[in-house]
């Protein structure tokens, strides 16, 4: 009987100190390749949100720096920095969201597959480290090429027996941030309403915008289908040829995977829901990897919502991307078969 009182007592002082939901709440989220042109606004804009309680910098460069300037914002979320390979494994310590910017941006008159060769080592490897630490950790992939990277880390958490395909995202939300912007300048409508699903993959051709999707309905014509499509598609190099080899889109991808990385932890939550289009694992498509509308839950992703009704312009793009997404995987997969 006093062994029972004493444990009542200890869970009821237990829980008025550390409040049930709080502890479900307690969100760390690690962002890799912190130091970068994504990394630094993006880690800003986690740090200025109530949904993050711990933020941890790892990159191999300069993160002492940004986490000491970040940890003087008047915020609750609490920033721990980690520098170099040496601490790559503690970075990740208890996280339950990983953000991974790391790796080169491209130079104008490079396509993302360029950077396979350098980005591929680094995904693979901050894959396995997630592996070992954290994996039951969420992976939001932004490091290009996306359409390759996220079966690199696919085949990664396979190899370590940790594999799941609710966990690992690409994030494509840039491409859909474009979109609205572009067809609510076009039709003159209010943008923080207006929103364009872009399923497939990110790159070029592999990206589809459904314009007939879009909300609220809008009509376009054969030309401005065109253009709007070639615009949403060809948006990031017009933002690396307007730096003139300083880069790509950095401040709209941190928004955009600001965006992203809140839709996930609002879902971790309890949050219900919740869509964002996201490129993951596929079921029943012409691909095993496939960007479309997905419905996250607890445990990342909850359902695909599927493509939807499309038209036969649409269908047309879609059956392009699909031959160029199955090279990209194949070439992610092969990656890690070869390597690891
Ligand atoms: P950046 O060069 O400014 O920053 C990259 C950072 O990664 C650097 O701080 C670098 O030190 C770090 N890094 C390099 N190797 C690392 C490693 N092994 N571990 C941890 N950190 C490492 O590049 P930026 O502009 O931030 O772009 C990052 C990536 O995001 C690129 O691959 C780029 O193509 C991609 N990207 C993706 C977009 C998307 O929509 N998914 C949009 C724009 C860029």
């Amino acid at each position: 009987h006093l062994l029972k009182t004493a444990r009542n007592k200890f869970y009821t002082n237990f829980n008025k100190k550390f409040s049930v939901s709080q502890l479900a709440n307690a969100n760390k989220v690690a962002v890799m390749g912190a130091s970068g042109g994504i990394g630094q606004p993006l880690s800003l804009l986690l740090k200025q949100s109530p949904l993050v309680d711990q933020l941890s910098l790892y990159d191999i460069q300069h993160t002492k720096g940004v986490g000491a300037d970040l940890s003087h914002i008047e915020t609750k979320c609490k920033v721990q920095s980690y520098v170099g390979q040496d601490q790559l494994l503690e970075s990740l310590e208890g996280v339950n969201v990983v953000v991974i910017p790391a790796g080169v941006p491209r130079k104008p008159g490079m396509t993302r597959d360029d950077l396979f060769n350098v980005n591929a080592t680094i995904v693979a490897d901050i894959a396995t480290a997630i592996a070992k630490v954290s994996p039951e950790a969420i992976l939001c992939i932004i490091s290009n090429p996306v359409n390759s990277t996220v079966p690199i880390a696919s085949e990664i958490m396979k190899k370590h027996g940790v594999y799941s395909s609710k966990k690992i995202l690409g994030v494509t939300t840039l491409d859909i941030v474009r979109a609205n912007t572009f067809v609510a300048e076009l039709k003159g409508l209010d943008v923080t309403k207006t929103s364009v699903p872009v399923v497939g993959g990110h790159s070029g051709n592999t990206i589809v915008p459904l314009l007939s999707q879009a909300s609220p309905t809008v009509q376009f014509t054969k030309e401005e289908l065109d253009s709007l499509t070639k615009r949403i598609q060809n948006a990031g190099t017009e933002v690396v040829e307007a730096k003139a080899g300083a880069g790509s889109a950095t401040l709209s991808m941190a928004f955009a995977g600001a965006r992203f990385t809140f839709s996930v932890l609002e879902a971790l939550n309890g949050k219900q829901g919740v869509v964002e289009c996201a490129y993951v694992a596929a079921e029943g498509l012409e691909t095993s990897y496939f960007a479309t509308p997905i419905l996250f839950g607890k445990h990342g992703v909850e359902k695909s919502l599927g493509i939807g009704k499309i038209t036969d312009y649409e269908q047309q793009l879609i059956q392009t991307a699909v031959k160029e997404l199955k090279g990209n995987i194949e070439k992610g997969i092969k990656f890690v078969n070869e390597v690891y």
